[in-house]
């Protein structure tokens, strides 16, 4: 019971706020006894190809992505369609997830946390649990000693995986926080989402895109 497979499901692949996460579930694996995780990004062509061979041979699969539109991106569930081979499948990987997102509230991950859930169950893999972290996006502009606490619950929950078969719930609802904000803190939020270094970020990541000049389309408006 030793190997790890550890699947990035972010369309940003190795930059990604998911991997970052996911390395460090993976060192707790290691650290809790498991053998070195492989890795790899759904958003690699070779990759992708890659992993529905090797879900099929690890004994752990952690499946990490970035929320979407209250959902998955749709390389997870290009991903995920892929699978079909394994339903029923005798010796199928006990099968755990990571799901993060940018909003504040770990509610909005709840609908595909249970979609998952089930996921697992209807392939016939055992449910080891899902990682739930809101606020992700943070990871991308603060320095990664700024997340220590993090990055050592994530290693908690990954030796709790090797250890135990299945991520520590306490561990979980700290990584976790808060489900809903408080009225005040919705009106602090949204104040300070007009704030002038929140809008330079989100223009920043426009103009880097080539969206900049997009960003007032609307293409299915009626003409
Ligand atoms: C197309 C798109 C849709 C998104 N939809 C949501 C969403 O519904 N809820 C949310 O909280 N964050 C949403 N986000 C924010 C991402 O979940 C968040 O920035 C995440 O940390 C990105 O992770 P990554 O670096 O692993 O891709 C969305 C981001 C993109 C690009």
């Amino acid at each position: 019971m030793s190997s790890l497979l550890l699947l990035n499901g972010s369309p940003r692949g190795t930059r990604s706020n998911s991997m970052k996460m996911l390395t460090r579930v993976g060192e707790g694996w290691v650290h809790g006894g498991g053998d070195e995780p492989e890795v790899l990004h759904l958003a690699l062509e070779q990759d992708r190809t890659r992993a529905v061979e090797a879900f099929g041979a690890a004994d752990t699969v952690v499946l990490g992505m970035p929320l979407y539109a209250d959902s998955m991106p749709g390389l997870v569930m290009g991903f995920i369609e892929t699978l079909a081979p394994y339903v029923g499948r005798e010796g199928n990987p006990r099968f755990g997830f990571l799901v993060q997102s940018g909003f504040p509230e770990a509610l909005h991950s709840r609908p595909l946390e249970r979609y998952l859930a089930k996921l697992a169950t209807r392939l016939g893999c055992e449910y080891a649990g899902t990682i739930v972290r809101p606020g992700g996006e943070a990871l991308q502009v603060m320095p990664d000693r700024a997340n220590k606490k993090l990055w050592e619950s994530l290693r908690e929950v990954g030796k709790s995986l090797h250890v135990g078969g299945e991520f520590d719930s306490l561990v979980l609802s700290r990584i976790a926080g808060k489900e809903r904000l408080s009225p005040t803190m919705v009106r602090v939020m949204s104040l300070a989402s007009k704030a002038p270094v929140t809008e330079f970020y989100w223009n920043g990541l426009l103009k880097k895109n080539g969206a900049w000049g997009k960003r007032f389309d609307a293409p299915y408006a009626s003409a």
